[in-house]
C-alpha cells in the first residue's frame, strides 16, 4: 500500500462522547503516589484547573502524607479538597491517573518492567471497571504503551477514554534540546517524537518546523550546517535522557509531571490540541491492534482522532518496526489474560 493510502487510514472502533453530567470535569484521580504520582498531583494542585483530589496507594500512609504535604500548599494556588481515598472515591473523577507501578532501576529499560506493572495493572483496571467509571484513563506507568493497550483490554472502556501519556515527554525532551541548541522558545519548534515510549521511538524530523520554516532552513539560519550529525546525536541524547536522569538520581518525575499536567488542561478546556498521546491503531501505516504514539487531537472526550503528519518512507519504516516490538512484548505477555 502506498504511505499516502497507509496514513488515510484512521478509524477509531470504539468512541464515546463523555456524559459531563454523571462525571465532575473539576475532580481528578491519581492512582500510584511514588515519585511520578506525587509530582504530578504537585502540578495538578498548583495549576488551579481541579477542586477535588483523590490520591490512591497500594500504601494508604503514602496516600495520606502526600495529599496532607500538597494540600498544605493550596493557600498559595486555589482552594481544593485533596485527600487519601479508596476506589469508590474516584467513580465521578474526570481524569483517573493511573502511575502505580514499579520504575526503572538504572541499567533496566522500559520494557523489563513489563510483568511486574502488568500484574499490578489487573489489580487496578478491574476496580475501576467494576464501578464503570465514566471518566478518561490517563496511563503514565511504565511501559506505558504496552499498559495503554493492557487497560483498554481489561476495561473495555470506549478507546477514546484510555490515552497513555506516550510520547508527549520525549516530544517534550525534544523541544527542549532543538530550542536550545537554536537558541530560540522551545514553544516556537514543531516536532514529535513518535512510536514507542521507549528504545525504538522515532524523531518524525521530516515534519518538524520552527513557526513554519523548515527545520534544516532554520539551523542554517543559526549557524548550523551538520544536520544529519546534529539530528542523529538530538534523538540519541532525548531516548536516553531517562536513562541519564535514573543513573544520576534514580527517578524521572518532573519532566512526566508537567506532561500530565499538558494532557490535563487540554481534556478540561476541551482545548483540541495536538498531543502524542498513546492511543489504539486501527490500520494507519499498516499498524493495528498497538497502542503507540502519534499525533492526536485531544480534548474533553480523550482522543478525539489522530493527526497524518507527512512521514516518510525511513520515519514509515521505523514506525512499523516500532509497533512490531511492541506487538511481540503483547504476544509473549498476553495482558488481557
Ligand atoms: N510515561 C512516562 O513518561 C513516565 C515517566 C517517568 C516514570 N514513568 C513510570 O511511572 C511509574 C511510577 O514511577 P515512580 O518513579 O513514581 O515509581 P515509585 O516506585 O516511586 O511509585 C510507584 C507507586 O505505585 C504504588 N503502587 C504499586 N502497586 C500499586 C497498586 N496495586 N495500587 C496502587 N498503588 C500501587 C507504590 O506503592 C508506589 O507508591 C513507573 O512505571 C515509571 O517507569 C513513566
Amino acid at each position: 500500500m502506498e504511505s499516502n493510502e497507509l496514513k488515510k487510514k484512521n478509524i477509531q472502533t470504539s468512541r464515546e462522547e463523555i456524559d459531563y453530567g454523571s462525571v465532575n470535569l473539576r475532580k481528578v484521580a491519581v492512582i500510584g503516589c511514588g515519585f511520578v504520582g506525587s509530582a504530578s498531583a504537585f502540578a495538578l494542585m498548583q495549576s488551579g484547573m481541579f477542586s477535588e483530589m483523590v490520591l490512591i496507594d497500594a500504601d494508604h500512609d503514602k496516600a495520606e502524607g502526600e495529599a496532607l504535604d500538597i494540600s498544605h500548599g493550596t493557600p498559595f494556588a486555589r482552594p481544593m479538597k485533596i485527600y487519601a481515598g479508596g476506589y469508590d472515591d474516584i467513580v465521578d473523577a474526570s481524569i483517573i491517573v493511573i502511575t502505580a507501578g514499579a520504575n526503572q532501576k538504572p541499567g533496566e529499560t522500559r520494557l523489563d518492567l513489563v510483568k511486574k506493572n502488568i500484574g499490578i495493572f489487573k489489580t487496578i483496571i478491574p476496580e475501576i471497571k467494576k464501578r464503570d467509571c465514566k471518566g478518561i484513563l490517563l496511563i503514565v506507568a511504565n511501559p506505558v504503551d504496552i499498559l495503554t493497550y493492557t487497560a483498554v483490554k481489561l476495561s473495555g472502556f470506549p478507546e477514546n477514554r484510555v490515552i497513555g501519556s506516550g510520547t508527549v515527554l520525549d516530544t517534550a525532551r525534544l523541544k527542549e534540546a532543538l530550542g536550545s541548541h537554536l537558541q530560540v522558545d522551545s514553544r516556537s519548534v514543531h516536532a514529535f517524537i513518535i512510536g514507542e515510549h521507549g528504545d525504538s521511538e522515532i524523531a518524525a524530523w521530516s515534519s518538524a518546523n520552527v513557526s513554519g520554516i523548515d527545520l534544516n532552513d532554520f539551523c542554517e539560519m543559526r549557524g548550523h550546517y551538520n544536520h544529519h550529525e546534529a539530528m542523529e546525536k538530538i534523538a540519541n541524547d532525548v531516548k536516553n535522557s531517562a536513562y541519564e536522569i535514573i543513573a544520576k538520581k534514580h527517578a524521572t518525575y518532573y519532566g512526566i509531571a508537567m506532561s500530565v499536567k499538558r494532557i490535563c488542561e487540554a481534556i478540561v478546556r476541551d482545548e483540541k490540541s495536538i498531543m502524542p498521546i498513546s492511543s489504539m491503531m486501527h490500520g494507519e501505516y499498516g499498524i493495528e491492534d498497538v497502542a503507540l504514539s502519534m499525533p492526536a487531537i485531544v480534548g474533553k472526550n480523550g482522543a478525539q482522532g489522530k493527526v497524518p503528519i507527512s512521514l516518510n518512507y525511513d520515519e514509515i519504516t521505523k514506525l512499523q518496526e516500532s509497533a512490531k516490538a511492541l506487538k511481540k512484548v503483547i504476544e509473549d505477555n498476553k495482558p488481557f489474560e
